[in-house]
C-alpha cells in the first residue's frame, strides 16, 4: 500500500465535472449543496426525508433512529414494506415493458428480462419457495453462477421475507459448508453448472459435497438447470427450478415486513479464521442502495448500467441486485470472465449493449489496462458517459489509463469507499459536483459522518494517517455479526467508547478534504478487491496433515492490488528442491480445495521455524518485510530462531 500513499501525496491533477455532464445530472449542485446542509441540521430528519420520498411503503413510519440499543441501530421501526416489491411491482405501470435485466452468458446467449418478465419469474419463484415450506425469516443459501436467475432467487427471497445468505460460486465445498452451518439455512438455490473461462464449473457437485460435510439443516435444493452438466438429484430432497416453478402463479403476494426485517447475510473475512455473517436489515438497506444509484451513479431512464461483480460480493447485492432495479434502471449481467474469447470481451459488450454507466474493481483494470490500448479502441465505447471503480485503493496510472482509454477524457470516474458492512457507497464523488484526483476516494456522501481520527478519536489534521470511522448511523449499516452480537461490538465498536463506527481501514484527508485509504488495520488481505483474513488462510494450511505451523501476509502485486504470501513450518524436516516444489503444489491445491482458487497461496516458503520474538509473538512486520525481498536493517539478535530468517528468504 506505501506506493499509493507515495504517488498520492505527490497528484495533483484535477478534474471538475463536465459542463455537460452537471446540465444533465439527475442531482444538480446547488441540492446537493442543499443535502449536505439538511443533513447536518438535522441528521436524522434527512433520513427520515429521504425515506418517505423513495421508498414505496406499506404502513409508514413514524420512528426514524431508534438509539436505544446502541450500537445496534434500528431505522423507520414501525415501517413496513417490502423490498421487492420496491425493486419491481412499483414500476409495472410505467416501465413494465422497460429491459431491467440484459443477460449474456459467457458463451454469448443473451435473454432480456423486462421488469413484467421479472415479476412473473420472481413471482413463480417466490410461490415455489412458499409451497417449498420456507417461511418469513428462514435463511436460504444461494450458490450460483453470475447468470440472472441469481437476481431473481434473491428477489424471491425477499419477497417472502425470507433471509438469503448469497455464497460466491468460486467458494468451495468447504466454504460453503462454514456458511451453511453457521446461517442454519434449509433450503439451498444452486444450478448444475456455470461456465466461466471457457469452461463448466459444476456448482451442484461442490453443494452436494458441502451438504455431505454440513450439520443438515438443509432440506431442500433447488436446481436451476443452466449448463446442462451432469448432476445428482437426491431423492426427496433435490427439485429442478423449472420443474419447481411450472404449475406456480405469477401473482405472489409480497410478505410485507418490519424495517429491520433482516433482508439478507453476507458472509466476509475479518481478523479471525471463521467468516462473518454481516446482517442487513430491509428498509435502510434499500434505502442507501436506491440514493447511491441516483447520486453517484446518476441513473436516468435511458441509462444501460453495468456493474461486473458477482451477486457472491456485497457489490453484486447493492449494484446489481437491489439497487438498480428499485431506481428502474436497465442492466447488463454477464455469466463469465472478462477474457473470453479474448481481453476485448467487456468492450464490445459495452458497444453491443450500448452501456452507458460501467462500474468495476481497479483489479480488473489493471489487468486489462496491461493487454494494451489497441483492444479497446477496436470498439466504441462512445455511449459511455460515467465510469466507477470499488474494491481497493486505484493508482493514478490505472485511473488515467480508464479515464483516458475507456473513458475517452469524457467520463467522470467515480472512486467509491464503502463495505459489505456498511451496504452501499459512503465516500464517493457526486459526479455533477465534485472535483476529481486519481486515487481519492473524494468526499463522504451527504448523511455520511466519516471522520479520519487518532487513537483518542480526536479528528486529524490534513495529511496525518489515522483511523477510519463514521461518527454517526446511518440507514444501511451492518444490524449486528449473525448470532455474534459480542463479535459485532468488539469488531466494530471497540474504541471511542463505542460511539464512533470503526471502519478497519486507515486513511487521511488531502489538504482539500478529500480521503485517501490507506490500507486495512486488521490482518485483512484485499486481493484482487476481494477481502481475505490472514487467520482464515493460516486455519487451512495448518488442517494440512504435513503443516505444523502458517503464517501468511500481503505483498503489494501489480494486478491483484496484494498477493499471498505463507510461511509455513512442516511437521517433518524442512523440504528442498522437487520436494519442496511438490508441498508448494500441494497445499495451493489445499487453499483452493478449502477456501476457493481466490484464496490460494502465490508464494509458500519453507522454514524449521517462524520468527518470533522471545515471548512467542510472530513478527508479522519481519514476515511482510521478507514477503517484499525488502532487505533486512532491523535488528533480529532478539528473535528466539534468528537463523530462520535466512530461510524464509530463500538464503539458507
Ligand atoms: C474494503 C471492504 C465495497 C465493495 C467491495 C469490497 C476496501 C473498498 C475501496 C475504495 C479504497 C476500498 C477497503 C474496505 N475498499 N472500496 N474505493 N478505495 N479501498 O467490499 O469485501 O467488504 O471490503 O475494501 O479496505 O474496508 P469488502
Amino acid at each position: 500500500m506505501s506506493d499509493t500513499i507515495e504517488s498520492a501525496l505527490h497528484e495533483n491533477r484535477h478534474f471538475p465535472p463536465p459542463a455537460d455532464f452537471v446540465a444533465n445530472a439527475r442531482l444538480k449542485p446547488e441540492e446537493a449543496e442543499a443535502l449536505y446542509r439538511k443533513a447536518e441540521e438535522d441528521h436524522e430528519g434527512f433520513w427520515c426525508d429521504l425515506a418517505r420520498e423513495k421508498i414505496t411503503w406499506h404502513r409508514e413510519f413514524s420512528v426514524g433512529l431508534d438509539d436505544s440499543q446502541a450500537p445496534h441501530y434500528a431505522w423507520f421501526t414501525d415501517g413496513r414494506m417490502n423490498v421487492s416489491y420496491n425493486c419491481i411491482d412499483r414500476h409495472l405501470d410505467t416501465r413494465g415493458d422497460k429491459p431491467a435485466i440484459i443477460f449474456e452468458g459467457e458463451n454469448g446467449d443473451t435473454r432480456t428480462y423486462t421488469y413484467r418478465d421479472l415479476y412473473h419469474e420472481v413471482g413463480k419463484l417466490a410461490n415455489g419457495l412458499r409451497a417449498s415450506g420456507v417461511r418469513k425469516g428462514d435463511r436460504v443459501v444461494i450458490y450460483m453462477p453470475m447468470i440472472a436467475e441469481a437476481v431473481i432467487a434473491m428477489q424471491a427471497c425477499a419477497r417472502i421475507g425470507a433471509v438469503h445468505s448469497v455464497v460466491f460460486g468460486g467458494f468451495s465445498a468447504d466454504a460453503l459448508r462454514d456458511r451453511i452451518d453457521n446461517s442454519g439455512a434449509e433450503v439451498m438455490i444452486t444450478a448444475d453448472g456455470g461456465t466461466r473461462g471457457g469452461r463448466v464449473v459444476s456448482l451442484k457437485k461442490t453443494a452436494d459435497k458441502a451438504l455431505d460435510i454440513c450439520s443438515g439443516t438443509v432440506r431442500k435444493v433447488i436446481v436451476c438447470k443452466r449448463a446442462g452438466n451432469e448432476v445428482n438429484m437426491t431423492e426427496g430432497r433435490d427439485v429442478w427450478w423449472q420443474d419447481l416453478v411450472a404449475d406456480q402463479p405469477v401473482d405472489c403476494e409480497p410478505e410485507w415486513v418490519e424495517s429491520e426485517h433482516p433482508l439478507f447475510l453476507l458472509y466476509t473475512s475479518g481478523s479471525t479464521g471463521k467468516p462473518k455473517g454481516i446482517q442487513h436489515a430491509s428498509a435502510g438497506y434499500l434505502l442507501n442502495t436506491i440514493i447511491t444509484n441516483e447520486w453517484v451513479f446518476d441513473l436516468h431512464d435511458e441509462d444501460i448500467f453495468w456493474c461486473t461483480a458477482d451477486v457472491g460480493w456485497i457489490t453484486g447485492h447493492s449494484y446489481v441486485a437491489y439497487g438498480p432495479l428499485a431506481v428502474g434502471a436497465t442492466q447488463v449481467v454477464y455469466e463469465g470472465v472478462p477474457t473470453v474469447p479474448d481481453g476485448g470481451r467487456w468492450w464490445q459488450m459495452c458497444q453491443a449493449h450500448g452501456v452507458t454507466v460501467f462500474y468495476t474493481a481497479p483489479t480488473a483494470i489493471r489487468a486489462l489496462m496491461k493487454l494494451g490500448d489497441e483492444i479497446p479502441a477496436e470498439y466504441d465505447l462512445s455511449k459511455l458517459r460515467l465510469l466507477g471503480t470499488v474494491g481497493e485503493p486505484i493508482n493514478p496510472e490505472a485511473w488515467m489509463w480508464y479515464y483516458r482509454t475507456i473513458g475517452g477524457e469524457r467520463c467522470p470516474i467515480v472512486d467509491t469507499w464503502w463495505q459489505t458492512e456498511t451496504g452501499a457507497h459512503m465516500i464517493a464523488p457526486l459526479p455533477s459536483v465534485t472535483t476529481l484526483t486519481p486515487g481519492s476516494c473524494t468526499r463522504p456522501l451527504p448523511g455520511i459522518v466519516a471522520d479520519v481520527v487518532n487513537e483518542e478519536g480526536e479528528s486529524l489534521g490534513p495529511d496525518q494517517g489515522g483511523f477510519l470511522v463514521i461518527k454517526k448511523p446511518w440507514p444501511s449499516m451492518l444490524r449486528t455479526v449473525w448470532q455474534d452480537d459480542h463479535r459485532y461490538k468488539s469488531t466494530y465498536w471497540p474504541k471511542f467508547d463505542g460511539k464512533y463506527y470503526l471502519a478497519g481501514d486507515s486513511a487521511r484527508r488531502d489538504p482539500d478534504g478529500n480521503f485517501w485509504i490507506m490500507g486495512r488495520i486488521d490482518d485483512v488481505l484485499n486481493v484482487s478487491g476481494h477481502r481475505l483474513g490472514t487467520m482464515e488462510i493460516e486455519s487451512a494450511l495448518v488442517a494440512h496433515e504435513a503443516v505444523a505451523e502458517a503464517a501468511v501476509v500481503g505483498r503489494p502485486h501489480d494486478v491483484k492490488g496484494e498477493a499471498i504470501v505463507a510461511f509455513v513450518i512442516l511437521k517433518g524436516e524442512r523440504p528442498t528442491g522437487a520436494a519442496a516444489e511438490e508441498m508448494v503444489k500441494a497445499l495451493r491445491e489445499w487453499v483452493s480445495e478449502h477456501i476457493g482458487p481466490i484464496a490460494k497461496p502465490d508464494d509458500i516458503r519453507f522454514a524449521d521455524g517462524l520468527p518470533k520474538t522471545r515471548s512467542g509473538k510472530i513478527m508479522r512486520r519481519l514476515l511482510r518485510s521478507i514477503a517484499k525481498g525488502e532487505e533486512i536493517t532491523s535488528d533480529t539478535s532478539t528473535l528466539e530462531n534468528e537463523a530462520v530468517v535466512a530461510q524464509l528468504q530463500g538464503k539458507a
